[in-house]
């Protein structure tokens, strides 16, 4: 086959690409320094059953990509639709995106997030090179759930379930 030189239109893609409809998590961790890291993802989604696997992608320019990397356990908090706020708040630039807010430790230390409609604590195993992310396939060692509606993202809209 003949290499391409790639020739998706940038913008065209990412449009077409929000059309597919996610909920929205927060993934979060302990760098190496012991500081809380976190960040907003929607690329989250489920693997395996049998182990339990689930993956999610990571840009590899974002300035705590080696601390993820680096991590033995991280978490996915998956954000019900009353924490928009939260959503907006770790897609930013913010010094600390903990502040004032409240957190246990799960496992390695990583933070989960109260209110959320689940929360997975996995082991950082698989990583594969992905374009300009990382994708992350990882063990779900421990998870929880509420009974609350998701918060979801279209077309680049939070939205809730009708
Ligand atoms: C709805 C939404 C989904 C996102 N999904 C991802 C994702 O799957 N992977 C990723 O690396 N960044 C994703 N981002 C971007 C990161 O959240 C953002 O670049 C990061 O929080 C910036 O952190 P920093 O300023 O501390 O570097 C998403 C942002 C939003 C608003």
């Amino acid at each position: 086959m003949t290499a391409h030189k790639n020739k998706v239109d940038s913008r065209a893609f990412r449009t077409a690409l929000g059309n597919f409809a996610t909920g929205i998590t927060v993934v979060t961790a302990r760098a190496a320094d012991g500081r809380p890291i976190g960040l907003t993802v929607n690329s989250f989604n489920s693997v395996s059953l049998e182990p339990p696997l689930v993956l999610w992608s990571l840009a590899r320019s974002l300035p705590f990509a080696a601390d993820f990397e680096n991590c033995d356990h991280y978490a996915i908090n998956v954000l019900a639709e009353d924490q928009q706020d939260l959503s907006q708040r770790f897609a930013s630039r913010l010094e600390d995106k903990f502040a004032g807010l409240a957190f246990s430790e799960g496992l390695g230390g990583a933070p989960l997030l109260d209110g959320c409609c689940a929360r997975f604590e996995c082991r950082n195993t698989v990583r594969h090179p992905g374009g300009d992310h990382v994708v992350f396939i990882s063990e779900v060692e421990r998870f929880d759930r509420a009974e609350r509606a998701p918060l979801v993202f279209h077309a680049g809209a939070y939205r809730r379930l009708a």
